[in-house]
């Protein structure tokens, strides 16, 4: 028998505090009509000073859990993707394994910048179809407050922290993940045009890199968002032609949610009507790997995707690395 990787169940967590775009206005030299205009960010959520990575996917792993209706002892691996780590070492995905008692599972990072989840979710997709695992959690989840460059206007009113949490399980009936397809070009890994300089071993954490802030986010975001515009829809388009799928069988597209004029050019260039383009980033600005989960999850929740349904997932990040999923719910 054919086997497919379901998505059993998914959740969300996003920290309480909310910062507003007038929040914003009285750190740097903003405003909210531009940040709404330019990015269509209204507020962000910012994770406590003692929050990491792994306590937002705990509680993002444990709603995922209950939907799916499974023990955390069912669950063979664990793949966390995330550019904040709670430490270099041990990964972040062993902690989220002791938060939520996975006894049986390996676990390891995944670092694939904003495309990461979609990553996790095509080596799940991978070693499930293989006959190799049956229950796989996927996590995208970031705490980027403390690598933002609160004094950097260029960079600080995008982005926020949260977490998403899918279980991947084997099933026999076709559905779940019908095409997936990630890439990359290292020709892009320039750390100006999105990246963190200082903390890895090209560049240790010294006083002078801290006195130049090279220990937090740099980008070049007229760059990042040409290469958005022009891979999600070369990358979503891939998915459909290996699915033997056109873009109007489409009930739901989620793309990154980094910019709400990326989203909107992303589904304009596919062809996917507006109300058919799934929108968060008003509410939680950019949360990096986390962004396509929190969405899908929400997007479940409020009853825009329901069981049947075919959605298009396609995202890009630094490095460059850009990925797309094709699921059926
Ligand atoms: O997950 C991937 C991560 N990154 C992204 O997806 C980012 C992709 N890029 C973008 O979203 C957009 O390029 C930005 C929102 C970052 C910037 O929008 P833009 O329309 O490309 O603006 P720009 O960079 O061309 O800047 C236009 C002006 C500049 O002023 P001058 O040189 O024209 O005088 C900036 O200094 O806007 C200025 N500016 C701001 N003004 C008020 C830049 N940031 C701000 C700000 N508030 N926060």
């Amino acid at each position: 028998m054919k086997r497919y990787a379901a998505i059993a169940g998914t959740g969300a967590y996003l920290p309480e505090t909310v910062l507003t775009n007038f929040d914003l206005e009285k750190m740097v030299d903003t405003s909210d009509e531009w940040i709404r205009q330019r990015t269509g960010i209204v507020e962000r959520r910012i994770a406590d000073a003692d929050v990491a990575t792994s306590d937002l996917s705990v509680h993002a792993s444990r709603l995922a859990i209950k939907n799916a209706h499974i023990d955390p002892i069912d669950i063979e691996m664990i793949l966390v993707a995330t550019v904040t780590p709670d430490t270099v070492f041990p990964s972040t995905a062993c902690y989220v394994q002791q938060g939520i008692g996975a006894k049986n599972a390996s676990a390891m990072d995944i670092s694939a910048a904003c495309a990461g989840f979609l990553y996790g979710l095509d080596l799940a997709n991978g070693l499930i179809i293989s006959g190799q695992y049956n229950t796989i959690l996927v996590v995208g989840g970031e705490v980027f407050n403390n690598i933002v460059d609160w004094e950097d206007r260029n960079t600080c009113v995008l982005f926020g922290d949260g977490a998403g949490a899918a279980i991947v399980q084997a099933t026999e009936e076709p559905k779940g993940i019908l095409a997936s397809y990630i890439g990359s070009d290292g020709d892009y890994a320039d750390i100006n045009l999105l990246g963190i300089p200082a903390g890895g071993s090209r560049m240790p954490v010294t006083s002078d890199a801290l006195d130049k802030n090279l220990n937090k986010i740099q980008m070049n975001g007229r760059e990042v968002f040409k290469l958005g515009v022009r891979l999600m829809p070369e990358a979503a388009q891939r998915v459909l032609r290996k699915a033997e799928m056109s873009i109007d069988d489409i009930d739901l597209l989620i793309p990154h949610q980094a910019n709400l004029r990326i989203i909107e050019a992303v589904g304009d260039r596919l062809g996917v009507p507006r109300e058919k383009v799934y929108v968060n980033v008003d509410k939680y600005g950019n949360t990096s790997a986390a962004t396509v989960i929190i969405a899908l999850d929400e997007a479940i929740r409020q009853g825009h995707a329901k069981p049947g349904d075919l959605v298009l997932l396609v995202t890009f990040g630094a490095g460059l690395t850009w990925g797309s999923t094709l699921l059926r719910l």
